[in-house]
């Protein structure tokens, strides 16, 4: 127990860096003003010493303004100390919550885009502000707290030895066993565990409020409510489990706790009918009197460290919930990377599932597709384009098989090259919140203004741009500022025209707003894969009528595979989904003519 706790602290200190002596200032300065913070009670002692022996002359009590203007100045004081402790303890904290989200960042940067993907970046990125906030909160106040409400009993106790030592030790035994009770029931590792589903229970609380809010479009043009609801309801009716259950199990610890912190003041009675039976002195009463008043600051203080206990635990999961991210594994880099030669794919009896997924998404795909060369992707929706697409960008490792590009495997491309080689526009295109120049140019860094907007209008963007009256400076998702998911496919169009790769992913997004936006998103598609080697995912079969070769992909494998007219001959699933594809449009066409 006490091992694990220096742990945690050795944690965060290494995050601290050399701001890790402020933390140990923090807590020296802490511990000094808690102790300080007594003298003004020493002083309240000798006050009532005075009065006692003056008793009945009190006009010659004459040090009582002397003592208390001394209690005043020693309580001025720890708080003055106290402040500088905060100081400290504010800058480090502050150091560690900057580099543990840093670190935290830096390896969320390098993990497979596809864990980045699927884990979902509302929940990373959760777990990123909670856990740095929860410690910064930790370090910055918890902790010299922590240390306060240890130094204050140990004082008052070793002070009340001091005046009168029975009833010193007689008040030792309730705090003695309050702090027993304390280690072992609250922070025991049920009470470790409890904590962790609580907050487990929490954070899917948190995250099925976000997809409820999410899908009510969806839910309220299906009229779903009932159905959608109760996902939302299930995680509430759990996290209410959670707290219950953890509020129960603290209540017979915590009631012991509380009977025991309290417990000083009866024993304080008890002890004075006994000490009494042989008469009563001045000097006794005069320490009965002051022990009764200052064992309330005995038991508030204790009670603090109840508290900080159940800050303890919350620290430990967060530093827990950092290793949950930081030990997500990377993909390996090669150690020394080879350049593809080409600009050509292959993909080698691909085999590729999800984790926790019963069957393969993808199930043993061979292709090749040469420099220059444009095919599509179309099939049945999850019938694995968009995971072949991502296999091919190295998003995952492959679980058999091989992705090569220009003859070398993937694996053995250095993650910046191969990036450099590969752009790949989303089929649910995701736009920053940042300036739409800033997005653009995230396809290039240092790409110049001009060169920006040249590719907007290569993109067909300008119609975009027009729309708002900042022009390229129009900060996405900023209020009143929306883009149609055509028109965010086409600005990540522009983005890819910036990064100008040789080898061109496009998921198509499923729906467009209007045949309008449907048939800008293909012309700039179109203008970007000039010389490129293109992979088109198509929903749309009107899109791919053109390519080199048509791969039907259904159930992770390739079902067809020809030109257009060859595949619309066969009599297979194209050919259906051609025709198909044809009624849509007649109806679309037939509609927009009713109108
Ligand atoms: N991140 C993920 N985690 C787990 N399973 C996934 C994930 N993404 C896709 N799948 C599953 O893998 C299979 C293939 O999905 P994929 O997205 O590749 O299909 P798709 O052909 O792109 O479909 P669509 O036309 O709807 O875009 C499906 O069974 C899907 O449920
Ligand atoms: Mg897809």
């Amino acid at each position: 127990m006490k091992e694990k706790k220096q742990g945690d602290l050795s944690r965060l200190m290494y995050y601290a860096g050399d701001h890790k002596y402020f933390t140990y200032a923090s807590l020296v300065l802490a511990a000094l003003s808690a102790l300080i913070a007594l003298v003004p009670f020493y002083y309240i002692w000798k006050i009532m010493k005075e009065v006692l022996e003056v008793r009945p002359n009190y006009s010659e009590a004459v040090h009582i303004k002397e003592y208390g203007w001394m209690a005043v100045a020693f309580a001025l004081i720890a708080m003055v100390i106290y402040i500088a402790a905060l100081m400290c303890s504010h800058k480090a904290a502050f150091r560690v919550q900057v580099n543990m989200r840093t670190a935290m960042m830096n390896h969320i940067m390098k993990l497979p885009l596809g864990y980045v993907e699927s884990e979902g970046t509302g929940k990373i990125r959760k777990i990123v502000a909670d856990s740095s906030a929860a410690t910064e909160t930790y370090l910055a106040h918890n902790l010299p707290d922590k240390v306060v409400s240890f130094a204050t009993p140990v004082g008052l106790l070793a002070m009340m030895m001091v005046f009168d030592y029975r009833l010193g030790l007689i008040s030792l035994i309730p705090a003695v066993i309050a702090f027993a009770l304390m280690g072992t029931l609250m922070m025991g590792p049920k009470m470790a565990e409890d904590m962790k589903q609580y907050q487990n229970a929490l954070e899917t609380m948190s995250a099925e409020a976000v997809e409820y809010v999410r899908g009510v479009p969806v839910v309220k043009t299906f009229g779903q409510t009932v159905f959608s609801f109760k996902r939302f309801k299930n995680a509430i009716d759990e996290y209410e489990k959670w707290t219950l259950g953890y509020t129960k199990n603290m209540m017979v610890p915590m009631v012991a706790f509380t009977t025991s912190a309290n417990g000083i003041f009866a024993a304080l009675i008890i002890a004075a009918y006994v000490f009494t039976g042989h008469g009563v002195t001045d000097k006794f009463i005069l320490n009965l009197i002051f022990y009764i008043l200052i064992t309330s600051v005995l038991t508030v203080t204790l009670m603090k460290i109840a508290f900080a206990g159940e800050s303890q635990l919350m620290v430990r999961d967060a530093i827990n919930r950092m290793d949950g991210i930081l030990n997500m594994e990377l993909l390996p880099e090669p150690a020394d990377g080879q350049t593809p030669k080409d600009t050509s794919v292959e993909l080698d009896k691909v085999v590729f599932s999800y984790a926790g997924a019963d069957k393969n998404a993808v199930d043993g795909i061979s292709l090749k597709i040469a420099s220059g060369e444009h095919v599509a992707f179309v099939g049945p929706s999850g019938g694995g384009k968009t995971t072949l697409a991502s296999l091919i960008a190295r998003f995952w490792d492959v679980n058999s098989g091989a992705v090569k590009i220009g003859g070398v495997n993937v694996k053995d491309i250095n993650s910046e090259t191969l990036m450099n080689e590969v752009s790949y526009v989303f089929q649910d295109s995701r736009l920053l919140k940042m300036s739409i120049l800033e997005n653009i140019r995230m396809g290039r860094p240092d790409a110049t203004d001009a060169e920006v907007m040249e590719a907007l209008k290569n993109a067909q963007c300008m119609d975009i741009i027009e729309k708002f009256p900042d022009g390229v400076n129009t900060v996405i998702g900023s209020k009143g500022v929306y883009v149609s998911g055509g028109e965010a496919q086409r600005l990540s169009i522009a983005r890819a025209f910036l990064k100008n790769a040789p080898i061109l992913i496009l998921d198509e997004a499923t729906a467009f707003a209007d045949p309008d936006n449907e048939r800008q998103v293909q012309k700039a598609f179109e203008a970007l894969s000039k010389d490129k080697t293109v992979i088109m995912i198509a929903h749309r079969l009107s899109t791919v009528t053109n390519a080199d070769r048509i791969y039907v992909l259904a159930d992770g494998r390739i079902a067809e595979n020809g030109t257009h007219d060859e595949l619309n001959s066969a009599n297979g699933i194209y050919t259906h989904m051609w025709s198909e594809y044809n009624k849509s449009v007649k109806w679309k066409v037939g509609k927009a003519g009713a109108v």
